[in-house]
């Protein structure tokens, strides 16, 4: 059964998105490699590569699904931070807007009957729920222990442990 022009046209949008995911986080790596805390720049390119998974994992569903995706331009992350914490908060925000469009990707299969679909973005609304949980526990750590140097530079040893692993939206 072909995918419906809704579905493919929100799937294709969301394809972009994930990819500018995959740029803001760098952008918020870059931001910590600039401040000299190599291990919260560590943990963003980690996400980086992790949101390019995202977009290749759709990519994949669309052209395994006959259609042909359109790669569209991807929007400059145009942000400044003041203090560590605004990356943190900018990433929580960003993610809560994230579930907003998975869950409209949902909401259109779910209104053409698109099963199939559905079953493959439930990874996407698990994902998500445990992305803005990392967001959080990331603001209260740094809340917690990011005022004094020592409390920093723990949290920045840890993030430094990361490592990337291929998604398991690529096997879906
Ligand atoms: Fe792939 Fe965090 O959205």
């Amino acid at each position: 059964m072909a995918l419906t022009e809704d579905v493919t046209t929100v799937l294709n949008e969301q394809i972009n998105k994930e990819l500018y995911s995959s740029y803001l986080y760098l952008t918020f790596a870059d931001y910590y490699e600039d401040r000299g805390l190599k291990g919260f720049a560590n943990w963003y390119e980690v996400q980086a590569k992790e949101e390019m998974d995202h977009a290749l994992a759709i990519r994949r569903y669309l052209l395994d699904n006959d259609f042909k995706p359109t790669m569209e331009a991807i929007a400059k992350p145009d942000m400044t931070f003041e203090s560590d914490l605004e990356p943190l908060e900018a990433g929580l925000e960003h993610e809560e807007y994230v579930t907003g469009l998975i869950h409209h990707c949902y909401e259109v299969a779910h209104s053409v009957h698109d099963v199939r679909t559905m079953k493959f973005l439930d990874w996407f609304v698990s994902e998500q729920g445990e992305e803005e949980t990392n967001a959080r526990d990331m603001i209260t750590n740094m809340k917690l222990f990011g005022c004094d140097p020592k409390g920093l530079y723990d949290l920045d040893r840890e993030y430094q442990a990361r490592v990337y692993v291929q998604s398991t939206a690529l096997t879906l």
